[in-house]
């Protein structure tokens, strides 16, 4: 069954609890309407307990012979398996924490760049990208490699018949995202892994901005790294990579000579924020929460299965979130940078109306009382590819599942009588 075909399954059997949603989430009870999601969502009450409960009880540092500090060392194995299980990870010691999703691109792609044979030094990137993912690999330029760029087509997208004539037995890697923080225009990222897999070549999934809108699944994909930042996924501030057990291994990295060099533990350069990865466990708990709440009567209740459910729920719901917001950005005769197709997009849209400069637009919505973000959204050739300027940029609108239809609505009026002051 395809993931869409599950979101309207769910959607007919259990329409979303979109209420019992808001309700997990304290900071939605204060009178602001926040649509600056990709930037960093809010967080349920069970995460917020969750580091709560951490930093009273066990903050402390782990690998001590005392029960405070056994009960870290069991935090973090615990969070390891509950991010294997909402990536579909086969092991949860292929799941490692940091800061951050731009500190693991940098450590991946230095191991990479320490390795790269002159016979196979092309790396992959693409002008849909955040800059955190092409940055990154272009500084590879100076340890050898030759970066070859994957564009988007004017229809937004990046098209994988464009990629395969890019590929050949040089190809080392090709990184690219797997929905666009920008434009929310989804990738097919399991025809790019299969692509780059047939030359021999890696693949390096930014995951940043898909995870909190759909099914995260690393197996069914094929891809071979994958990095997230927990805070877009309903936790605090920390990030996570996944990589196979296999290639994690074969990677130079960075480590004390005292620490293993075994992953998780050399691809994770000192200490981390302890507290924030307990909430980010706490997060997956919501989402299985969530997922107990949408599936099919009779469906398999086990625990990867309401990830499934949840995610399918939250990807159903999510679509007509996104057809309200085109449907009043058109109304607003607003510049859309992104496909109209609600399938083949999450809630995130860049825009820009006629005659007012971005910055200006989300100050008068700030003053409005509603959150959105203006700017060149850390992707310059993205902005070039726009014919939009770095320091104007455009207007992005980003959404997520406890975002409601009636937000939407007084979004379109606020901006239509914004426009009509012009
Ligand atoms: C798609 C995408 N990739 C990477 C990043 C960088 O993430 P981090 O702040 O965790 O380094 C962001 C942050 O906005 C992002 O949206």
């Amino acid at each position: 069954m395809g993931q869409e075909q599950i979101a309207n399954d769910a959607e007919r059997s259990s329409p979303f609890p979109i209420e019992e949603v808001r309700a997990q989430f304290p900071a939605l009870a204060e009178p602001f309407l926040y649509f600056d999601n990709a930037a960093g969502a809010q967080i349920p009450q069970r995460v917020l307990d969750a580091v709560t409960h951490h930093l009273l009880h066990s903050n402390v540092q782990r690998g001590g012979r005392y029960p405070k500090s056994e009960a870290v060392d069991r935090v973090i194995a615990e969070a390891r398996a509950k991010v294997a299980l909402l990536l579909n990870a086969a092991d949860p010691e292929e799941v490692a924490f940091g800061m951050n999703a731009t500190s693991f691109i940098r450590t991946i792609s230095l191991a990479i760049g320490q390795s790269l044979p002159p016979q196979r030094n092309e790396i992959v990137v693409t002008d849909l990208d955040h800059d955190a993912n092409v940055a990154t690999w272009l500084a590879l330029r100076d340890m050898g490699a030759r970066i070859v760029f994957w564009r988007m087509r004017d229809d937004y997208r990046l098209h994988v018949e464009d990629l395969v004539p890019l590929l050949s037995e040089r190809t080392r890697l090709v990184a690219c995202t797997a929905v666009s923080h920008a434009l929310g225009t989804l990738v097919d990222i399991t025809s790019v892994a299969a692509a780059a897999h047939a030359v021999g070549a890696e693949m390096f999934v930014d995951c940043v901005h898909y995870t909190p809108h759909a099914l995260v699944d690393v197996q069914a994909w094929g891809c071979d790294y994958l990095v997230c930042s927990g805070y877009k996924a309903f936790s605090p501030h920390m990030g996570f990579l996944w990589g196979r057990r296999e290639k994690l291994r074969s990677l130079p990295t960075f480590r004390e000579d005292f620490i293993p060099d075994e992953p998780p533990y050399k691809i994770e350069a000192g200490t981390f924020i302890y507290e924030n990865v307990a909430g980010m466990a706490a997060a997956v708990d919501y989402l299985g929460w969530l997922g107990g709440k949408l599936l099919l009567p009779g469906a398999s209740a086990n625990p990867r299965a309401k990830i499934e459910a949840a995610m399918a729920g939250i990807a159903g719901y999510e679509r007509r979130l996104s057809a309200a917001l085109l449907e009043a950005l058109r109304g607003c005769d607003a510049v859309i940078y992104g496909t109209q197709e609600v399938e083949e997009r999450v809630p995130t849209i860049s825009f820009n109306v006629n005659g007012m400069a971005p910055a200006d637009v989300t100050a008068a919505m700030a003053a409005k009382g509603i959150g959105i973000r203006d700017g060149h959204m850390y992707a310059p050739r993205l902005m070039g590819r726009l014919g939009l300027a770095m320091d104007s940029g455009a207007v992005r609108a980003s959404l997520v599942h406890y975002n409601r239809l009636d937000e939407v609505e007084h979004f379109s009026e606020v901006l239509r009588s914004l426009i009509a002051r012009q």
